[in-house]
């Protein structure tokens, strides 16, 4: 497998009950690539993103991370070191401060008692205040979590994950909770992080515009399988029209 590969899939399958969720898939994200994830409700897209993450084991088929095989990420605190996932419901403690959310990144490198006294005394407080400058929220340190705006508790996730440093960041509809003019300023913001930090970002989108925008490569998704994967200047409206079209059986007539 060559180095240059993030993620690789080989043949990877998910089923609940006995239909596909996924069928055998094969995947190559490079390192540095910035993809898109589109495709209808519940065509699969979550499922593809829980698998790459480690948090979802396949059936059947290959997946390396970072040029291992996900089974040898002993635990979730090693593929934390690999991989960063960031979700639309930010996934942060509301009642706590903005600060130590942002240290939850670095749960992974602290053993308990060092995570559990940085609840108490916030341990390495410069660097939670240095990611939450490059963030736009310097100001914010103290603030409870659930008094900010959603955008900002979105940029505190992307904080956090600045502090986490993982060497790429899955993302599963980042910005669908926000307003169109708060989720392209998050997705700019993240595109930014992610190309400074020089990752690879993989990302599930609502949005077709946001999607074409922001990224290199869009993978489109159709009842568990890819419906096509192509550079964005490629991607047609035509293409876009197909993939949305509902299929019969799933609520359109049959003429
Ligand atoms: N834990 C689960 N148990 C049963 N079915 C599931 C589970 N997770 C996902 N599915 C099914 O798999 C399909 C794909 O879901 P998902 O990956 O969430 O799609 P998307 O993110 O594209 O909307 C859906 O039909 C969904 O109902
Ligand atoms: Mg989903």
């Amino acid at each position: 497998m060559s180095d240059t590969a993030m993620f690789a899939m080989k043949q990877v399958s998910k089923s609940y009950g006995s239909a596909y969720t996924l069928h055998p898939l094969n995947l190559h994200i490079s390192r540095g690539e910035l993809v898109a994830l589109i495709g209808p409700s519940g065509a699969g897209k979550t499922t593809c993103l829980n698998i790459l993450a480690g948090t979802i084991e396949p059936d059947a088929g290959l997946l390396h991370i970072a040029g291992k095989p996900a089974s040898s990420y002993a635990s979730g605190k090693h593929l934390a070191k690999a991989v960063g996932i960031i979700r639309q419901q930010f996934d942060l403690v509301g009642s706590l401060p903005v600060l130590h959310n942002v240290l939850a990144g670095r749960l992974h490198e602290w053993g308990f008692g060092k995570s559990l006294l940085s609840f108490l005394f916030p341990q390495d407080k410069h660097i939670a205040a240095d990611a939450l400058n490059r963030v736009g929220l310097s100001d914010k340190l103290y603030d409870k979590t659930s008094h900010l705006s959603g955008g900002e508790q979105q940029r505190v996730a992307l904080a956090r994950l600045l502090v986490q440093q993982p060497q790429a960041i899955l993302a599963d509809e980042p910005v669908a909770s926000l307003d169109p003019a708060r989720a392209e300023d998050v997705l700019a913001m993240l595109v930014r992080l992610v190309q400074e930090e020089q990752l690879t970002l993989v990302s599930s989108l609502h949005s077709v515009h946001l999607a074409r925008q922001f990224f290199q490569r869009i993978i489109a998704i159709k009842e568990g399988r890819v419906f096509f994967d192509l550079p964005t200047a490629d991607v047609t409206e035509d293409h876009i029209t197909d993939l949305y079209q509902l299929t019969a059986g799933h609520g359109m007539d049959e003429r």
